[in-house]
């Protein structure tokens, strides 16, 4: 004659296997995703070289060119953005796309202004707006000066707003 602890233990481990095989499954099924999911954005935290920092002098605002990694989904690709350097102010670094739309801004050097060939916004040498559409001044991108050369963040505005 069975107790109704012996059925209770019979019970127990009966469905003990199905316990331990779907712990398993739930294991590996984690780390499949956690290695297979795509990275939705762009690795923005990696410091990109700029140049050497007694290369960057003078009073005007410098163009210079960066190579950033984007991730989109499983494609990564690499794309080449400008920048703008301001010597003048400790280095720091500005983004060329204009923040009304995304053209690229450049530096007139005969005005002392960056201006937005898309809308005409105007930003002063630092960046500041001056007038025109764009809703703020140029963005300025993390930067940093490491054995003797500045780096730089790559980080559009579309990802930041995205992460
Ligand atoms: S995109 Fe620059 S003013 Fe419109």
């Amino acid at each position: 004659m069975h107790t109704k602890a012996d059925k209770s233990r019979r019970s127990f481990l009966k469905i003990l296997p199905l316990g331990v095989f779907a712990g398993v499954i739930a294991s590996l099924g984690g780390a499949a995703f956690r290695f297979l999911r795509p990275r939705l954005f762009a690795a923005t935290d990696a410091w990109l070289d700029v140049a050497s920092v007694s290369e960057l002098t003078g009073p005007q605002p410098l163009t210079r060119k960066i190579v950033a990694e984007h991730i989109a989904g499983w494609a990564i690709t690499t794309e080449e953005h400008n920048i703008f350097v301001l010597p003048a102010k400790n280095h720091q670094v500005l983004s060329t796309i204009c923040p009304h739309e995304g053209c690229e801004v450049v530096w007139e050097q005969g005005r002392d202004r960056f201006s937005c060939p898309c809308h005409e916004s105007y930003f002063a040498a630092d960046g500041t707006r001056i007038s025109g559409p764009s809703p703020r001044g140029l963005d300025p991108l993390p930067m940093r000066v490491q054995d003797g050369k500045l780096q730089v963040q790559y980080v559009s505005k579309e990802q930041e707003t995205r992460a």
